[in-house]
């Protein structure tokens, strides 16, 4: 085990909390030793939320915000550690994605909110941070990261398959038994659900998509919904809530419509552009392997199962992994590519011009 404990941590566009894993890379597959969330205190997700859109003195904002994140970080690694009881020192190092307030790789940039050399400082901990930069540098969307780690985990020599990460944003990832793994984001997953779960029930989430499920869909409202030019460009891709936010979603719906049908057709906005982009994109694969919070949504794994039938569609609970960790586990697996020296990115997914190693080091 010496030498091949990491740690990961990802906290993604969903904005609900940091994800934290204790990953041991001596095991084959990866044995993941401890786990922990911790939801954001409501400033610190309410700052994050603001920080996704131009502001007043954002600079100075950020960075604060970026020491608030870290600490929240530095907490869930503490709490993980002494969960498992592995002490710092035993840690080779600890992958942080940070949070992502922009994503503009069509204007040559990614950032990810984070402070490492402040989780460093608090941790003890050697930190690799700000994956998709070099991505992007070389010509890549910087995104999606996972599908290489999916690779990793969830590749069968003798079936294509493919893997749905359904966080903020829905990214799919096609695992062919014997060609290049390619995927992209197919646009919202849950982002737009919560965002109108918080304005119409006060909640973060519309649990199990119980609210959605009492309202059958608007097809003229889905229609322009899907109508966006994102949906019909082919990959590489990649978006974020720069795109996919509240002002998007305020241009397609009248004021005078029922929440609830509004509700009801996002969620079928996000199982209807997954499954389109699944038959476009992914069609060899013989089952969908499912990953992300959104698993948790019983309505929304109910429709995706009934657009995609007969294809089974399933949690990847059932090939080993948990769906919640399965992205904090691949930003383990790429610090542990940094620290080899090996690339974290795959040219066929991001369109960069080769592999590249990816992350900054900051030693603890
Ligand atoms: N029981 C549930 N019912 C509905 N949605 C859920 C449930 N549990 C989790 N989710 C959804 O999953 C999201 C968190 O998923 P996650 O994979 O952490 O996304 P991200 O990577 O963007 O942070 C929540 O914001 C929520 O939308
Ligand atoms: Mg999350």
């Amino acid at each position: 085990m010496s030498g091949a404990l990491f740690a990961g941590l990802m906290s993604g566009t969903s904005l609900d909390g940091v994800d934290a894993v204790l990953v041991d890379f001596s095991a084959d597959p990866p044995a993941i030793l401890g786990h922990v969330h911790r939801a954001f205190p409501d400033p610190l997700r309410a700052e994050l939320l603001a920080l996704q859109a131009s502001g007043a003195d954002e600079l100075h904002r950020g960075a604060l915000c970026a020491n608030a994140l870290s600490r929240a970080y530095a907490g869930a690694i503490d709490a993980l550690l002494v969960a498992a009881a592995v002490a710092p020192a035993a840690l080779r190092a600890i992958g942080c994605h940070g949070q992502t307030v922009r994503h503009r790789p069509d204007a040559g940039y990614s950032i990810q909110l984070c402070n490492p050399a402040l989780l460093a400082e608090l941790t003890g901990v050697r930190v690799v941070a700000d994956f998709r930069s070099r991505d992007v540098a070389a010509g890549g969307q910087g995104a999606p990261l996972a599908p290489a780690f999916h690779a990793v985990a969830l590749r069968a020599p003798d079936e294509d398959r493919a893997i749905l990460n359904l966080g903020g944003i829905a990214n799919l990832t096609l695992l062919r038994a014997h060609a290049p793994v390619t995927g992209f984001d197919s646009g919202p997953g849950n982002c737009l659900l919560d965002l109108w779960a918080q304005r119409h029930l006060g909640a973060p989430m519309d649990e199990n998509g119980a609210w959605a499920a009492g309202a059958a869909p608007d097809a003229g409202l889905l229609e322009s919904f899907l109508s966006d030019a994102y949906f019909r460009r082919p990959p590489p891709k990649s978006t974020g809530r720069d795109l996919f936010n509240e002002a998007w979603l305020l241009r397609h719906v009248a004021p005078s419509r029922d929440p609830r049908v509004v509700q009801s057709t996002l969620l079928e906005l996000t199982a209807r552009s997954v499954a389109d982009a699944h038959r476009a994109h992914c069609a060899s694969a013989q089952r969908l392997i499912v990953c992300g919070g959104g698993v948790r949504n019983a309505r929304l794994m109910q429709r995706l199962s009934a657009l995609l039938a007969p294809l089974p569609v399933e949690s990847s609970e059932r090939h080993g992994i948990d769906p919640a960790l399965v992205e904090a586990t691949a930003f383990a697996w790429l610090a542990r590519q940094a620290l080899a020296a090996a690339p974290g990115n795959l040219p066929s997914v991001t369109g960069a011009r080769g592999p590249r190693v990816l992350g900054a080091i900051y030693p603890p």
